[in-house]
C-alpha cells in the first residue's frame, strides 16, 4: 500500500488531530507538517479524497474545453502536491515547469518526490519555491490552490487575488463545498471578472446569481464521486469508521478563470438554455426540484416527471451533468439533456 502501513491507533488520532485543525480554522497558524509519516498519513487519504474532487472538476474543465496556457504550473500551498499531480494526470501535454510553493520544506520535498513518480514524470521539471514573489509570475502560468482557503486571513487572500492570480494566466481553484469557502471563491470571482473569463462552474461571464438578493442562502456546491476502491478497501472502511467520515459525501466548491475566451458556452448544435446544476437534486411530490445556474441568476426550478420523464429519470439517478441545456416553459423545465448528449 502507498504510504506505509495501515494505520494503528495513535496514527488515526494524529489524523483526527490534523482534521480537528481544518474544519476549526486553526491551521493556519502554524506548520503542522511534523514529520513525513505525517505527510505519508495526509496523501494516503485526505489527499487522496481531494484528488477525487479534482478529477471531477478536471473532466468537468476538459469538457468545457478549458486548456492550461503552456506555461509553469504553480501549486499554491502544495501540501504533498496532490493538485499537481492530477492535472498533470488529465493534461499530460501541459508543459512547462511545475513550481511547489508551500511554507513547508518537507511538504515541498514530498511532493516532488510523488510528482516526479507519477507515470510520465514532469518533462519539463520540478521547482521547489518556499518564497514566492508574485511579481515574477509569468503570464502563461497557471496557478492551482487546493484547500487553502482556510489557512488564509484576509491579507493573504487579497495578496493571492489581486498580487497573484491577477498576474497569471488561468487558474484552478478548488476548495471544500462548504457555505464559507464558496462564498470566498465568489468574492474572488467578482474581484477578477474584469481580467478573467469564467472556465467553470459558471455556464455563463455575468455577475455571479448567487450575490443576488434573495439567494442569500445558497452556495455553490457539487458532489465528486469516490471510486469503487472507497467501499471495497477494507483500510477505507477503517477511516470511516475512525474519523466518523462518511465516504459517499464528497463536496467541493471552485473556481476556475483563464485570460482567453474558452469556448463558446454551449455547443453550436445545442438549442435551449446553458444551465449547471449546484448541490443535490431534490424530489418533490410532482417530481424534481433544483438549484440551476443560469446567465439570468440562480433559479430554483421545478421538472414535472409527467412533463419531461427521461431527463427527470436520469436526474434522479444521478446522471449526466452539471452542464445541461434546459428546454423552458413557464420557468419550469419541461425537456432538455447534458451537453455531451448526442
Ligand atoms: C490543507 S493543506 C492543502 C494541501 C494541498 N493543497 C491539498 O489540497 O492537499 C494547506 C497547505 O497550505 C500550506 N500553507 C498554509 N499557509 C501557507 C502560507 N502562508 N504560505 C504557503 N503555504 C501555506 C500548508 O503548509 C499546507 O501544505
Amino acid at each position: 500500500m502507498r504510504g506505509g502501513p495501515e494505520p494503528g491507533v495513535a496514527e488515526w488520532a494524529r489524523l483526527g488531530e490534523l482534521r480537528e485543525r481544518f474544519l476549526g480554522g486553526t491551521a493556519g497558524g502554524a506548520d503542522y507538517w511534523i514529520d513525513r509519516r505525517t505527510l505519508e498519513l495526509y496523501d494516503r487519504f485526505f489527499a487522496a479524497r481531494i484528488g477525487w474532487k479534482w478529477d471531477a472538476v478536471l473532466q468537468e474543465l476538459k469538457s468545457r474545453r478549458f486548456r492550461p496556457g503552456g506555461g509553469p504550473l504553480l501549486d499554491w500551498g502544495c501540501g504533498t502536491g496532490i493538485a499537481s499531480r492530477c492535472f498533470m494526470r488529465a493534461f499530460p501535454q501541459a508543459g512547462g515547469v511545475v513550481v511547489l510553493h508551500d511554507r513547508s520544506d518537507e511538504a515541498m520535498r514530498f511532493a516532488e518526490e510523488r510528482l516526479a513518480g507519477c507515470a510520465g514524470g514532469v518533462p519539463d521539471g520540478i521547482r521547489r519555491a518556499r518564497v514566492l514573489d508574485p511579481e515574477a509570475v509569468a503570464p502563461e502560468t497557471t496557478v492551482l490552490l487546493s484547500h487553502v482557503l482556510s489557512e488564509l486571513d484576509d491579507r493573504l487572500l487579497d495578496g493571492i487575488v489581486d498580487g497573484l492570480l491577477r498576474r497569471a494566466g488561468a487558474f484552478v481553484w478548488v476548495e471544500p463545498g462548504t457555505y464559507a469557502e464558496s462564498r470566498r471563491l465568489i468574492a474572488a470571482r467578482g474581484r477578477l471578472m474584469d481580467a478573467f473569463y469564467v472556465a467553470g462552474p459558471c455556464p455563463h461571464q455575468e455577475t455571479c446569481g448567487l450575490c443576488a438578493e434573495g439567494r442569500e442562502r445558497h452556495w455553490c456546491h457539487s458532489f465528486a464521486r469516490p471510486p469503487v476502491e472507497a467501499f471495497t478497501d477494507p483500510v477505507w472502511a477503517g477511516f470511516s469508521k475512525q474519523l466518523g467520515i462518511d465516504l459517499r459525501a464528497l463536496p467541493y466548491t471552485y473556481l476556475a478563470m483563464c485570460r482567453d475566451k474558452p469556448r463558446p458556452d454551449t455547443p453550436p448544435e445545442k438549442t435551449g438554455t446553458p444551465a449547471r446544476l449546484l448541490g443535490r437534486v431534490r424530489e418533490t411530490p410532482g417530481g424534481l426540484g433544483v438549484l440551476s445556474c443560469e446567465a439570468t441568476g440562480v433559479h430554483e426550478r421545478e421538472i414535472r416527471v409527467r412533463e419531461a420523464k427521461r431527463l427527470a429519470k436520469a436526474l434522479k439517478k444521478g446522471g449526466g451533468g452539471p452542464y445541461f441545456h434546459w428546454k423552458l416553459r413557464e420557468g419550469r423545465i419541461v425537456g432538455g439533456g447534458t451537453d455531451a448528449d448526442p
